[in-house]
């Protein structure tokens, strides 16, 4: 019998922890409007809504799953995949295509190993394609985490992903 293997088919699910949604939850049950907050404190918290955060918001606020299903997918800032610890922006807009945006993105997908809209499998980066963010003035532009890059190369791209790190 093959051991390992039976050790993964067989591995508990890991159980949600809903301490930090709870408390989120405990300050907006009951009054109007909570939908909306608490979900993105939610999203700030867990990094993403997971379809029983999703499902155990509705049942605590008292509202139709979907309802809030409806609000989650309408709203382009609420995500319904996995995403990484920081996000890495590379804009996509004209004054920032035309001076090879596109060879940045390319780049940065094969070196981390992801399409634009995945997550790296360490759990660390979301690669995104974003339409102008208003830093035409120097593009190309990519934003890692709460960090631009202005006037970028495809090199030095690479090289500040690969040592990125938020408080550096
Ligand atoms: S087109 Fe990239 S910042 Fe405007």
């Amino acid at each position: 019998m093959d051991t390992e293997n039976n050790k993964e088919c067989c591995k508990p699910e890991i159980a949600l922890d809903l301490t930090a949604a709870n408390k989120i939850l405990d300050q907006y049950r009951g009054k109007p409007g909570a939908l909306i907050p608490v979900l993105q404190k939610v999203q700030a918290h867990y990094l993403w809504l997971s379809q029983p955060l999703v499902e155990h918001i509705a049942r605590e606020l008292n509202i139709f799953l979907s309802e809030v299903s409806g609000v989650v997918t309408f709203y382009s800032q609420f995500y319904t995949a996995p995403r990484g610890k920081y996000t890495i922006q590379v804009c996509r807009g004209t004054a920032c295509h035309v001076k090879g945006s596109l060879r940045i993105l390319e780049q940065l997908a094969a070196d981390l190993g992801v399409e634009p809209g995945e997550m790296t499998k360490d759990g660390k980066f979301t690669l995104e394609e974003v339409n102008c963010i208003g830093a035409c003035g120097i593009a190309p532009v990519i934003v890692a985490g709460s960090k631009t890059f202005g006037s970028i190369s495809v090199a030095d791209a690479l090289e500040a992903i690969r040592n990125f790190e938020e408080g550096a």
